[in-house]
């Protein structure tokens, strides 16, 4: 388990004032998103868009965010995005295109963990198409802002992507193209969440390589006590009785997991000169390295050898590409 007090970074004193930022998290009406949107929104961003798949869960998060920021309602904006399926994708980022002009900071942090087989409304594998295909398309789709907002005097435009140490358990061949468009029942769940979770850094390490002038990396965020066991407990309730107690006991507050990635989303960036924040100095606290990996808090590296291979992300993203043009994206 991580310890905070170990932690190189304090989110409450070393997020400098995110004052006219815009902000979109994807998967933040629970778990690490929500506990992510609560820590950068006390450091008053201009707004925060709350990705959820409906207004009922926004209207039940904002109940605990209004809690822990009195005023949030001013700022933290409902999006409705539901990743398993491209035309809800689509849909979100044209509205948010239609309301914003700049955004600064896409932390992809929604995602799913050990469904039984399935598919997406599109016809992907349910973990691949929900944590990969779902957000390559949103990320595709506001790379134009993202850029525009990257060309501005005095800028600093991020790509947060949530992977897992899980990516480990991803196929041997990394990705695989064909069986993408089955719900691949013949393979562990654990072996299709761990191929979804190495599409996140191979994905990233091409959006860092494609869009330089954007710091893209992607953050495995520990073991954290949120959902994300749920439905692999409610599938397998024997695993329940085992794992529940020893979880409980190893696991990280979500309120902590989130650290890695808003300290990933906020510390200075490698190569960049440190600002100042509302006139006082910065404490020093590791700085972000375009195209890395990091686990919790802050540390780089620790990814399997398949994950830092640039010719498996060029063909990981050709591929999504040409699957997004046939679906008409
Ligand atoms: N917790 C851990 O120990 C751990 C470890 C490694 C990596 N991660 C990664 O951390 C990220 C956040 O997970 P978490 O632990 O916070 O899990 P969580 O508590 O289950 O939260 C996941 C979030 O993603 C949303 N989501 C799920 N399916 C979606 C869909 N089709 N469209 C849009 N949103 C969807 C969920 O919304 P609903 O409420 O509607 O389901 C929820 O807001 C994931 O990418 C996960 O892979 C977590």
């Amino acid at each position: 388990m991580f310890s905070s007090s170990a932690a190189p970074f304090d989110p409450e004193t070393d997020i400098p004032s995110l004052k006219d930022k815009v902000i979109v998290i994807t998967g933040s009406n629970g778990g690490l998103g929500y506990e992510a949107l609560i820590i950068l929104g006390k450091h008053s961003p201009t707004k925060i868009y709350l990705c959820a798949r409906s207004k009922e869960k926004y209207e039940k998060a904002m109940e605990g965010i209004s809690a822990a920021i009195p005023n949030a309602a001013e700022f933290v904006k409902y999006r409705e995005l539901d990743l398993a399926s491209l035309s809800s994708v689509q849909k979100a980022a044209n509205a948010f295109l239609a309301e914003n002009d700049r955004l600064d900071i896409l932390m992809n942090n929604a995602g799913i963990m050990a469904q039984p087989p399935g598919l997406t409304k599109d016809g992907f594998e349910i973990q691949f198409g929900t944590n990969h295909m779902g957000h390559a398309l949103f990320t595709k789709l506001l790379l134009p802002v993202l850029t525009k907002t990257a060309a501005e005097p005095n800028s600093d435009v991020r790509i947060v992507n949530l992977t897992s140490d899980v990516h480990m358990l991803a196929p041997k061949a990394g990705f695989l193209p064909g069986e993408c468009l089955t719900d691949m029942s013949t393979y562990s769940t654990w072996t299709r969440y761990g191929q979804s979770k190495l599409a996140n850094i191979l994905f990233t390490t091409e959006l860092t390589r494609r869009y330089p002038s954007i710091t893209s990396v992607t953050t495995h965020p520990g073991g954290v006590a949120t959902n994300l066991l749920d439905s692999f407990k409610s599938n397998y309730p024997y695993i329940k009785m085992v794992v529940n107690p020893f979880w409980k006991l190893l696991a990280t507050p979500a309120s902590i997991g989130a650290w890695n990635q808003t300290w990933a989303a906020t510390a200075p960036v490698e190569g960049k000169a440190w600002t100042k924040s509302e006139g006082k100095e910065r404490r020093k606290v590791p700085e972000v390295r375009n195209g890395a990996y990091y686990t919790p808090v802050a540390k780089e590296g620790g990814q399997t050898k398949l994950a830092k291979d640039p010719e498996l992300a060029r063909q990981l993203w050709e591929w999504t590409e040409e699957q997004l043009r046939e679906n008409g994206y």
